[in-house]
C-alpha cells in the first residue's frame, strides 16, 4: 500500500479513536458533575503505527486483505483507574453501551500473563459514520490501575529495546515491580474505603449544615434575631471543630425555638 493508501485506511480508525475517547471522558465528566467517584481516572488513545502494522502482519504472516479482521488493535483505547475494583464498573459501563458491539473479552487481572502483564482487554466493533456509509472498526479497549499501566508502559519500552529478549537480570527486575505494583494497588483498595467513608461523613455533615442554615433563616423571619445571632456563632465553632451529633442538636435546639415563635 502507498502512503496516500494507507492514509485513507486509516481514517476510520483515527475517526474511531476520537469518538470513544470523547465518549469515555464523558462518563467522566458526567460523574464529577453529579458529585459522584468517577472509576475512570483518565482516557487515552491511538491508531497503530504503519510500521507496528507492517511488522505484525510480517511476523503472523496475514494477508493485505485480512487487516481489518486480524488485526484488533489498529484503533487502540486506554482506561485508566484509580482502584482495581473502578475496573469492573468501567467493564459493565461498556457492556451496557448500545453505540457498540463487544466481540470478546480477555481478563489479565485474573489470568496475569506470565510477564506479569495485568489489565482486562475488551474487543469491540464500532460504527463510523463516514461520507461514503457506514464503516465498522474493529477496536481494543484496555482497562487497567494507574499502577498497571506504569508497568505496562516500562515493560513494554524494554521489550522494545530488546525486541523480546529483555535480560535475565532485568527480567527479575521486572517481575519484583509487577508484584509491588499489585501489592500496590491492594493497599489502596484498602485505602479506598477510607477515602469513602470520609467522603459519606462530608456528605452528612454537609446536609445537616444546609438545615441548620434553612432553620436559621426561619427563625430570623419569626423575630429570632437574638437567638439567630448566637446560633450562628455556635454554627461557625461546630462546622470547624464538631461532630454530627452536636450539629444536630443544634438543630433540635433551632427547630424547638422556631416552634415557640410560632405559638405566639
Ligand atoms: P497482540 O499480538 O500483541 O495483539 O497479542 P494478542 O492478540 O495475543 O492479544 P493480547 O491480549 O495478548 O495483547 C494485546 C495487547 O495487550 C498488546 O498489544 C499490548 O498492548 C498488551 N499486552 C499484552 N501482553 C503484554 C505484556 O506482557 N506486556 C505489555 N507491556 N503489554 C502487553
Ligand atoms: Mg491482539
Amino acid at each position: 500500500m502507498a502512503i496516500k493508501q494507507w492514509r485513507t485506511f486509516l481514517m476510520p480508525y483515527q475517526q474511531a479513536v476520537e469518538e470513544l475517547k470523547i465518549k469515555f471522558k464523558s462518563i467522566r465528566r458526567e460523574f464529577k458533575f453529579k458529585n459522584e467517584y468517577s472509576p475512570i481516572e483518565f482516557v487515552t488513545g491511538r491508531v497503530k503505527e504503519v510500521a507496528s502494522i507492517l511488522e505484525k502482519v510480517k511476523k503472523f504472516n496475514i494477508s493485505m486483505d485480512r487487516i481489518e479482521f486480524e488485526l484488533e488493535d489498529i484503533a487502540g483505547i486506554r482506561i485508566m483507574c484509580q482502584f482495581v475494583d473502578d475496573i469492573m464498573k468501567v467493564v459493565n459501563i461498556i457492556r451496557k453501551r448500545k453505540d457498540l458491539t463487544i466481540l470478546y473479552e480477555k481478563d489479565y487481572i485474573t489470568n496475569v500473563k506470565e510477564s506479569g502483564y495485568r489489565s482486562y482487554h475488551i474487543i469491540i466493533k464500532y460504527p463510523v459514520n463516514l461520507s461514503i456509509g457506514c464503516k465498522e472498526i474493529i477496536s481494543e479497549i484496555q482497562i487497567r490501575t494507574l499502577g498497571m499501566n506504569f508497568w505496562a508502559t516500562a515493560e513494554h519500552s524494554l521489550n522494545y529495546k530488546y525486541k523480546q529478549h529483555i535480560p535475565g537480570n532485568l527480567k527479575t527486575k521486572l517481575k519484583q515491580a509487577a508484584d509491588t505494583v499489585y501489592k500496590l494497588d491492594e493497599l489502596m483498595t484498602q485505602i479506598k474505603d477510607e477515602i469513602r467513608d470520609a467522603q459519606r461523613l462530608f456528605d452528612v455533615k454537609s446536609h445537616i449544615v444546609s438545615n441548620i442554615t434553612d432553620a436559621l433563616t426561619s427563625l430570623i423571619s419569626l423575630g429570632g434575631i437574638k437567638e439567630f445571632t448566637n446560633y450562628q456563632i455556635q454554627l461557625t465553632t461546630l462546622i470547624e471543630i464538631g461532630d454530627i451529633n452536636q450539629l444536630n442538636s443544634l438543630l433540635l435546639k433551632i427547630q424547638r425555638d422556631i416552634d415557640k415563635y410560632k405559638k405566639f
